[in-house]
Formats: C-alpha cells, structure tokens, sequence
C-alpha cells in the first residue's frame, strides 16, 4: 500500500515535515481543552496531511466512556468549536477510525498497566512502532501523579520514543514549579518534556523573532540608545468564563503574566541566538529572564499593580463584576488586571523599563507590543500636536496581526508642520491566508521533536523569579508584607473600562502614558 508520505503526487508540496508514526495519549479527554483547542488542532493537522497516516489517538479520562462514545463526544467538539474544519463526512469517519479511548484513573497504578498494554497492542495493529506523546491536559495538581505513574509503569523509560507535554500553569509559585521539575527530571530527561505556552505557537509571536534578526534595519536601534520604554499589553474583553475553580487560585499575574506576557518579553529583549534550533533561543530567553527584575524592590506598590473587575459594560451589554461571577469567592481577592514595570539589566536594556499590562474584562481584545522610540534631540518643526510625538514601532500579536511604525510626516501646505502617520503591515493583506491556530503548530512540533518553542526548566523556575516579590508582597498576610511595607492596595476597574487609574499612575511617575487602543 503507498502511504501518504509516499504518495508521489505530494512530492513538491509544502509537506516535509511529516512527523514519525505514533500514537498521542490524551490524559484529560474529556475537558474542555481537549474539546475546544486541542481536538479541533489534531482534525486540522489530519486534513492537511501533516500527520503520519498511522497517527493513533488515544483519549484517557475518569468517564466511563467507550471508543465509540469517545469518537462521539470529540466529533460534537468538533461541530461546536471548529465546525468550519469538519469537512465532507468520510474525512471525519477516516480520522475517527483514529481515535480510541482508556478509561483511567490518575491514581490508580493498575489502570496505568492496562494503558501500556492497550498502547502496546495498538502499536502491533497500528505500525506505530513505541512512539508515544503523552499530553497532560488535566489539572496542574494531577502533572506530579500522572508522571510519577507514568515512570512506575515504565512508560517513560525509552527517552528517543517517549515525550510529555505539560500545560500550563507549571507550578503556581517558584517552590512548587521547582519541585515538579524535580519530579519530572527524575523519571525523564528534559528533552523528553515539552512545556506548553501557547503564546509560542502563535505565529506574531515567532514574527518577533523574523522581524529582529531577518532584517538589518531595526537591530542596530534595538537598545537603550534608541529606545525609551516598551509596552506590551495583553487585554481581553473575556472574564473568568466557568473557570472559577482554577482561576480564584491563580489570578492574572500566575494566569498570563508569568507564562504568556514573559515569553513575549523574552522574544522582545532577547540577544540574538546563536541557533534557531533546540537550546539557541531557549538559553538566550532564560539570560533575559535572569537579568530581569521589578523596577523597584523595595516598594512593590511602586512597580506592580493589581486590580479586579467590578460590573460593566462589555459590547452594550452588562456584565457583572468578578466577585458575583459563579462559584467565585464574594470575597476573593483574586486580581483580574495586573501592570508591571520591569527594568532588564543588561548593557542593552539598563535603564529601559518595560511596561507590562493584562486584564480580563477590558475594553477591547488586543495584544500588542509597541516600542516607545526616544524623542529626536532637538526639535525643528512645529507639529500639529502640541509636541512632536516618538516613533512608535507595534508589533500586534492579535486580533490584525501585523506591525506598523509611526512616524512624523509634513502636513500638505505652505507652511512646515508635522503630525504623525503610520506605516501599516497587514498579515492577512500581506499573505493572503489565516494564521493557523497556535496548538496546531506546537502540537506538530512536539510530535516532530522540536523542542525550540517550549520553555525549558531553568526558564519557567527564572520567569517564576521575577514574579515572586510581587506575589510575596501581595500575598503577605494582611497589613504587611516580608518588607515590613503595607501590603500593596488590590483597585478594582469597571468591566469594559482599561483598568485602575493606578496602572495610568505607574507610568505617569516618569512622564509616560500607555498607548490607547
Ligand atoms: C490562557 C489563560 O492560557 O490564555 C486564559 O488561562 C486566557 O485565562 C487565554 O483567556 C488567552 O489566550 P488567547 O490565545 O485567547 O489570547
């Protein structure tokens, strides 16, 4: 039989990077991020050929659920969350035929034996030849167990045929995100884990790095010389869904910043990497993180605010506030918008801060990074504005994917005055198709051993670092925190607004202003 990678009508098409045939162990079947990101990733990898044709997929949960009520369960993810990919019924059926389900407990060790002989009796059905992607969908409290099991097992032991992808959040502070990596370095070896961050995958995400180092232009400027202060902003107009449970624990800062807004920043400050491959980018994103820190120590009030959404409007409708959402505390106080003022120091960056921003519940969805340029040192031209506004350099990570640069032009007419224009480049315009989504790239990367966008250990326990003072002050009991300091005020915002006047505060101390959007 020709299989598709065979197939000589394929030669040519954008399709070398066929992964090794294997089969995917999905723990957590039955939640929501299988059903909503992952399942509709995995069918639009299928459609587009990019999986071995003995790709398996085999779904692990607590449910009593059998392979053929597994098939329909993620077929109606399918139809909720992706019904555009679903495609003519025959392709569902041929990728159903894929799909087999486990019923298993995470505690229970007998459970684990019966998956390693499930897994070994599909391999000699299947031709899937030992390869195994265990993929940790289930709550973080579970990662430790599921490992640990995992290695009693022995499912673990061959680290050329077995890899583990984690979720986010890895640990909910710098102790617990060092014990688990003790737990997951003693049974695997770190190329055998894949830490998930799925701002990784997204392609405006990977551009920061094309955009720094595949042109000669920016680099030269990409420092303190140039460069006044830089803001990233993650915002969304979402509040916590149904995922209180999870969330009330967590917050914004454990939530967004730690993870998504770090690695963000890390592309943005990075040094250039020696490689694009394996380690290159990852230990130069751990050296930014190293070097970084909170703008001031001493006073985190002073560099990092917190707040919690109160009733609003969101698109002309209302929305009540965080504490009167289902199954959260009345009383939590759990922040929902968090700012930071970051300081990076190295020869770089010393003295540029970074101006960090994320929130639920904001007025708009939008994440961008805008790079604040200095100020021409003498200015000639009058400008329509009362002063002569910095360049500006956006590089939107979503919704318009794309990068623009303000600058200043002549206004049409007799006399010379300046206002600002932008140069606007359009990813949609540009390249004609969609971005893909981002599990979809990382889930191919992992199934093809590319650990490039996936954050390594050293680099989850330093992003943990730089967030640890913040969490100890606000998470100090009462009154004070380890400082002897009063504990940093939590504000609340109203839904639909950009947040607390104090995050405006946080800039406006050296004369800055976050970018309206
Ligand atoms: C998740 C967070 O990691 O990212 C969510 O847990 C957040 O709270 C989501 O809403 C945002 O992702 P995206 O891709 O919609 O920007």
């Amino acid at each position: 039989m020709v299989t598709l990678a065979e197939n000589p009508l394929r030669v040519g098409l954008n399709q070398e990077r066929v992964p090794d045939p294997c089969i995917l162990v999905q723990f957590g079947a039955s939640g929501d991020l299988a059903a909503r990101k992952l399942i509709p990733a995995y069918y639009r990898l299928f459609v587009q050929r990019r999986l071995p044709p003995e790709f398996t997929l085999v779904g692990v949960a607590r449910r009593d659920w059998s392979h053929e009520i597994y098939r329909d369960k993620m077929r109606a993810a399918l139809e909720e969350f992706a019904p555009q990919d679903l495609g003519p019924e025959a392709l569902w059926q041929d990728f159903a035929r894929r799909l087999f389900y486990c019923r298993l407990d995470l505690g229970d060790a007998e459970g684990y034996l019966r998956l390693k002989q499930f897994l070994g009796q599909l391999d000699e059905e299947r031709a899937t030849r030992g390869n195994r992607v265990f993929y940790l969908a289930v709550a973080p409290d579970f990662y430790a167990q599921a490992i640990q099991q995992l290695g009693a097992a022995g499912m673990l032991a061959d680290p050329a045929k077995t890899r583990v992808v984690i979720e986010k959040p890895f640990g909910h502070d710098l102790t617990s995100a060092q014990e688990l990596n003790r737990i997951v370095q003693r049974i695997c070896q770190e190329e055998q884990v894949y830490r998930i961050d799925h701002y990784l995958g997204k392609e405006t995400v990977q551009n920061l790095l094309v955009f720094r180092f595949a042109n000669a232009i920016f680099e030269p400027l990409w420092n303190r010389n140039y460069i006044d202060h830089v803001q990233i902003t993650v915002a969304e107009t979402v509040g916590v869904e149904d995922r209180a449970g999870y969330y009330d624990a967590a917050g914004a800062l454990r939530d967004m910043v730690q993870n998504h807004l770090m690695q963000i920043y890390c592309l943005t400050a990075m040094e250039p990497p020696v490689s694009l491959r394996g380690d290159g980018v990852r230990n130069e994103k751990t050296k930014v993180l190293q070097a970084t820190r909170l703008a001031d120590l001493r006073n985190v009030a002073a560099a990092a605010v917190r707040a919690q959404y109160g009733p609003g409007w969101i698109a002309g409708k209302p929305v009540p506030g965080y504490r009167q959402e289902p199954n959260v505390n009345p009383n939590s106080q759990t922040p929902t918008y968090v700012a930071l003022k970051l300081e990076c120091d190295t020869w770089r960056w010393q003295g540029v801060p970074f101006y960090l921003r994320t929130g639920k519940r904001l007025a708009k969805k939008i994440s961008e990074v805008a790079i604040y340029f200095k100020q021409v040192p003498l200015s000639l031209f009058p400008s329509a504005a009362r002063e002569v506004s910095p360049n500006i350099l956006v590089l939107r990570i979503q919704p318009n994917e794309g990068i623009s640069l303000r600058f200043e032009a002549k206004m049409p007419g007799p006399e010379i005055r300046t206002r600002s224009v932008e140069m606007d480049f359009r990813y949609g315009t540009a390249f004609g198709s969609s971005t893909p989504d981002a599990y979809e790239r990382l889930l191919l990367d992992c199934l093809l051993g590319d650990p490039t966008l996936f954050t390594r250990a050293d680099e989850v326990e330093a992003a943990w670092r730089v967030v640890t003072p913040v969490l100890s002050a606000w998470e100090a009991p009462p009154g004070h925190d380890k400082g002897g300091n009063t504990a940093p005020p939590l504000y609340t915002y109203e839904a639909g607004t950009w947040g607390p006047k104090a995050a405006e505060d946080l800039l406006a101390q050296s004369g800055r202003r976050w970018r309206r959007l």
